[in-house]
């Protein structure tokens, strides 16, 4: 059994031993992630429909760079690999955006696209930056369900720590097609939250 924070879930022989052995990383509304051996983590979750959908995500995206690889899974876990890095919106309050990031942002935004999500947005926490300015998904979810088709919770977590307009300019740049439409909609959104 896995125990912490309320967690009480049957786990398999090879998951329960992978546990034993791993360093606490995180822990969230759905999971509990250990670090493992071979830059790998395990993430259990509270529940199986959850990890379900986490898994079939993560198999869909296998070819992207910007997802963790997906290595195995149980009713009840995902074995993934670790994404090194500190979370984009604690770095953003430290050191601000730039070019870089933002076309990082702008490229992860467009292999949405790629990948045919519905939902074209993303959680600046739920996003790590590393020492290169890459970017990866940490914690995918729910974007093949009914959403928006700009990245309003981006933005607005961008709108928060004061660089949204430095972002924009950088839309306005290098992906000029969706430039006056994320910047009319979240402004509405912002200014009269009409969403
Ligand atoms: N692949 C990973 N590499 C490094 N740290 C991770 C990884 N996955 C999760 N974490 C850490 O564990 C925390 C919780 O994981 P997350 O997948 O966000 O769970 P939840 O679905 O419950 O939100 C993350 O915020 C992060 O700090
Ligand atoms: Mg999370």
């Amino acid at each position: 059994m896995a125990r912490r924070d309320g967690y009480y879930v049957q786990l398999d022989e090879t998951a329960e031993n992978m546990l034993r052995a791993g360093d606490f990383l995180g822990c969230g509304h759905n999971g509990i992630v250990y670090l493992l051996e071979d830059n790998k983590v395990i993430k259990i979750f509270k529940d199986k429909d959850i990890c379900k959908n986490e898994y079939e995500l993560l198999k869909k995206t296998e070819k992207s760079k910007y997802f963790p690889q997906v290595y195995s899974h149980g009713p009840y876990y995902i074995i993934k690999d670790y994404v090194p890095g500190e979370r984009l919106d604690y770095y953003i309050r430290k050191n601000g955006i730039n070019k870089k990031i933002s076309c990082e942002i702008i490229k992860l935004l467009m292999e949405f696209k790629k990948l045919e999500f519905t939902k074209l947005d993303i959680r600046c926490k739920d996003l790590y930056i590393n020492n290169n300015f890459s970017i990866k998904v940490i914690d995918p979810r729910n974007n093949y369900s009914r959403g928006g088709n700009y990245p309003r919770h981006l933005m607005k977590g961008l709108y928060k720590l004061g660089v949204l307009d430095e972002f924009l300019e950088t839309v306005k740049e290098q992906y000029n097609e969706v430039y006056r439409e994320w910047s009319f909609k979240i402004k509405r959104y912002l200014y009269r939250g009409v969403k």
